[in-house]
């Protein structure tokens, strides 16, 4: 590009030399504003192995929710919208050059939220005397507490990403925000099924079917492939 062409557009050019690929101006930007980049990486991974890890155990506390046709659908859909967190905010760790663990048990370990095992499970280490033998004691109120705080780690995880990005990272701040907009919901919808359930109490929460499982009402990946 001639000197007279780049004359008068001054975001034609900056730090990163003319072609240089070993260097992101989309993390520069961000870093020049104030964002702490291996800070913020390391942070998406321990919530993104969060995310992970809940749409696996929230596979177990579905199926356990058996006899309870409304509880299994709610614990579907924040199951299958905890995996299209994992899925949003995956290619933004490398966008911003860090990458998930080569080993899923390193990516499981590290897992900002605690394990959302079964109740009755041993903390996930009920040993079977029969291949069919399963855990039958687990009561519906039991499963919707660890639902509740496995929501609640959520809300607390995303709240601080959208803290670090505020301001600074719009895209992370975005993504964050929707994931957060979701966390938000699930946790009333787990406080109007757990008050009832096991206080006999009634707490709304605002709650109405997804139109299909796991919508994803902010966090869908379509609109950001097929806009
Ligand atoms: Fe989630
Ligand atoms: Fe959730």
């Amino acid at each position: 590009m001639s000197m007279q062409s780049i004359q008068g557009k001054p975001h034609a050019s900056g730090r990163v030399p003319h072609g240089d690929v070993t260097q992101r101006v989309g993390v520069e930007a961000i870093t020049a504003r104030g964002v702490e980049v291996e800070t913020l990486i390391e942070k998406l991974v321990d919530a993104a192995g969060a995310e992970f890890t809940t749409y696996y155990y929230y596979t177990i506390l579905r199926m356990y929710l058996a006899g309870h046709e409304d509880y299994k659908e709610i614990c579907e859909d924040a199951r299958l919208e905890d995996r299209a967190h994992f899925e949003l905010i995956t290619p933004r760790i490398y966008e911003l050059g860090g990458t998930i663990p080569y080993d899923i048990r390193t990516f499981a370990d590290r897992a900002g939220c605690p394990d959302a095992y079964l109740p009755g499970s041993n903390n996930g280490q009920y040993r079977m005397d029969h291949p069919r033998d399963i855990v039958r004691n687990a009561t519906p109120a039991q499963i919707l507490e660890v639902l509740l705080e496995a929501e609640r780690c959520a809300i607390r995880t995303w709240s601080e990403v959208c803290d670090m990005t505020f301001g600074k990272d719009p895209r992370t701040y975005d993504l964050a925000a929707r994931i957060l907009n979701e966390e938000i919901e699930h946790e009333a919808w787990f406080i109007e099924l757990l008050s009832h359930e096991r206080d006999g109490e009634v707490r709304p929460s605002g709650h109405f079917r997804r139109g299909e499982p796991g919508e994803g009402p902010y966090s869908k990946n379509r609109p950001f492939y097929n806009p």
